[in-house]
């Protein structure tokens, strides 16, 4: 039986820990503070983050996947686990030698890494949730203005 093929949006997590801070070179110590509070403290602090990965595409007849987990699962460990996991992010991570390490920009490098990885497979990345704690996490749906 041929049937209309189907598009399908599968999620799938990981997780990583990494340290940061918040400062801004140009203020001093009293002024980062205002401005990041104990964030600012240029020792770092830790997150253990989670990133959820939406990605769409059609339901291949033969599996009946849209991607083999295990495909999607290596791809978040090489462009995603591998470069951040025990890293500090302000002092080992190129991207944010000039930006601050914070939760929407972590989440603009995330999804400029899986972006290509994911177009390369036919596949679409609908967006991205980059958690750092219960209260406070960002999605990203890649830069445009428009609400998803
Ligand atoms: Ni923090």
């Amino acid at each position: 039986m041929k049937s209309t093929p189907q598009r399908v949006t599968v999620i799938r997590r990981a997780r990583f820990s990494s340290a940061h801070f918040l400062r801004l070179p140009e203020l001093s110590d009293a002024e980062n503070f205002q401005r990041f509070g104990p964030s600012s403290n240029a020792l770092g602090h830790g997150h253990n983050y989670e990133i959820e990965v939406s990605v769409s595409g059609l339901v291949q007849p033969e599996t009946g996947m849209v991607v083999n987990l295990k495909d999607l699962k290596v791809i978040l460990n090489e462009e995603v686990v591998t470069p951040l996991d025990f890293k500090n992010l302000n002092l080992q991570v190129d991207f944010f030698k000039d930006r601050l390490t914070t939760l929407e920009n972590l989440s603009q490098l995330l999804w400029s890494r899986l972006k290509p990885r994911l177009d390369s497979m036919n596949l679409a990345l609908v967006g991205l949730r980059l958690q750092e704690s219960d209260d406070l996490f960002v999605e990203y749906y890649g830069g445009t203005d428009q609400l998803p």
